[in-house]
């Protein structure tokens, strides 16, 4: 029977070495908490990397990791100490996260980043063709893996292979700058579908393929001489349904189901029930504009001062590729500016932020959504941001205002949230000013129609038309070839 291969860099779970023994924990970040519900339901194998290097696994641990992945359906590709530095801390996130999110200034062009990054992809690739039957279908996820889709097709010229890239395309002004702009074109050329999150990223893709390549472009066909590719956008949808539940499910607990978390926030509530919770979620990450956002929440509060007291931020930042040197300044600067501003504001009855540097379960992920009025989220430059999407699903009374940043490709599709540009202090502090005073019904309407399309639009429903997209594209291709 043919199967659907999964591949990224992160499985959906990571492991951990913790008291002489493996864990397993769940990964951050969209692409995992996406493809799990995706890989969860159906007959699927995902390869990928388990997040401990070569060297940090004792000899008698190794069996146990691929049991522990295992019991996820994951099948690992060992990486060494220097492969992960160069190709992960590398190559991946010092050249192209920065470039694709337009941070042209932190991007590093190193040789041995690039080398690394080849001889990774190529062992991603053998990993597939090792576990690949001919009738099975390749799905490659994101820049980690851009050169895996033609490496796969040099040695497997007939077998499906989709890709989707979950953070932005940048415009081709900017990736024009990459000294090995052809070949990562050429590598994802390999695909048969190519998706991206909205039209504009696409559009920015099939800008370099004409430009940089000189290939023909027909709508979003490119004709190679034997291969019609297409690409295309499909906006990540999430398990509505799992957030919407497990909200219901949370509204229902007694006292003792609690979680302490819940109990603090209850608390703080009882005691000030006018005051308003602003809430934001992201990996630490300089893309999502978290520095900005302390700025921003100081500026609202000396522009409307009627609201000291009544607000309170709370900010959940997940640790986020510790290793790289932009991650490690981001994490001081942000630890900075909420200790001057908690120090410049706060009372003897009020701390105006609450920092979290942490991952936290996902029923603490829950509890934050449904006590929090506001969502807000500035990222600087996001391909999709999930958080917003999972936000609204949670608001199971269809109460809450989401303000979101125009630069997440989620805008696109929420615009009855409060779209902001995350540069524009004076209109954030206004957009903050609006958001606590809109009016009940006002909110419900808003949150009703975007619910309506995030349960319409979900996860399952984004991975259906991708793989539907990839075959009626594979019977294109036949037709075009046996002309
Ligand atoms: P990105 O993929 O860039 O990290 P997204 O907003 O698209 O951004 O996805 C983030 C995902 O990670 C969401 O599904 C969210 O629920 C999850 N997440 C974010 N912060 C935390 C946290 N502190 N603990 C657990 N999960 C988190
Ligand atoms: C984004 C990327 C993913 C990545 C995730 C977490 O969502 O698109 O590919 O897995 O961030 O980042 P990490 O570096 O921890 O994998």
């Amino acid at each position: 029977m043919s199967k659907t291969i999964i591949i990224s860099n992160r499985l959906p779970v990571q492991l951990q070495i913790s008291n002489g023994d493996i864990t397993a924990i769940p990964s951050v970040g969209g692409l995992a908490t996406g493809m799990k519900s995706v890989h969860s339901g159906g007959d699927s194998l995902w390869i990928g990397w388990s997040g401990l290097t070569d060297e940090e696994i004792p000899d008698v641990l190794a069996p146990k990791i691929d049991k522990a992945l295992a019991e996820h359906g994951s099948s690992k590709v060992r990486l060494t100490k220097e492969e992960v530095n160069g190709f992960y801390f590398g190559f991946s996130n010092r050249t192209i996260w920065p470039l694709f999110h337009y941070f042209l200034e932190y991007s590093e062009f190193e040789l041995s980043y690039w080398e690394t990054y080849k001889t990774v992809n190529q062992k991603f690739a053998d990993a597939i063709l090792e576990k690949a039957g001919e009738d099975d279908t390749i799905w490659v996820h994101d820049y980690q893996l851009m050169l895996v889709p033609q490496m796969v097709r040099e040695k497997r010229p007939n077998i499906s292979i989709g890709f989707f890239l979950h953070i932005p395309f940048p415009s081709y002004e900017i990736f024009r700058t990459l000294p090995w702009r052809r070949e990562i074109l050429q590598g994802l050329l390999g695909s048969d579908l190519i998706g991206f999150h909205t039209y504009d990223y696409e559009r920015h893709f099939l800008s370099s393929v004409r430009r940089l390549l000189g290939l023909e472009v027909s709508f979003n066909d490119i004709y190679l001489d034997d291969r019609v590719i297409k690409v295309d956008s499909f906006p990540m949808g999430i398990d509505y349904k799992k957030f919407h539940e497990a909200a219901h499910e949370h509204a229902q607990r007694n006292e003792s189901q609690k979680s302490e978390l819940q109990k603090r926030l209850d608390t703080h509530k009882k005691s000030a029930p006018d005051a308003k919770f602003f809430l934001s979620i992201d990996r630490l990450d300089y893309s999502k504009g978290i520095a900005n956002r302390l700025k921003a929440f100081e500026y609202f509060l000396n522009k409307y001062p009627e609201y000291k007291e009544k607000v309170r931020l709370i900010i959940l930042a997940v640790p986020s590729r510790s290793n790289v040197p932009q991650y490690k300044l981001l994490k001081k600067e942000i630890d900075e500016l909420v200790g001057r501003i908690n120090g410049e504001l706060s009372t003897v009855s009020w701390t105006p932020i609450w920092y979290f540097y942490r991952s936290m379960p996902f029923e603490n992920l829950i509890d934050l959504y449904t006590s929090c009025d506001i969502a807000w989220l500035t990222p600087i430059r996001d391909g999709m941001n999930l958080v917003a999407k999972e936000y609204i699903a949670t608001r199971t009374d269809k109460t809450g205002v989401l303000i979101l940043s125009e630069m997440a490709g989620s805008a696109n599709e929420m615009n009855e949230s409060l779209l902001i540009n995350p540069n524009n202090f004076e209109q954030i502090a206004d957009t903050l000013y609006q958001a606590i005073n809109m009016p009940k019904k006002e909110q419900q309407e808003r949150n009703g129609i975007l619910q309506k399309r995030l349960e319409r639009y979900n996860v399952e429903k984004w991975a259906n038309d991708f793989m539907t997209s990839l075959v009626n594209q594979k019977e294109k291709e036949d037709v075009y070839v046996s002309r």
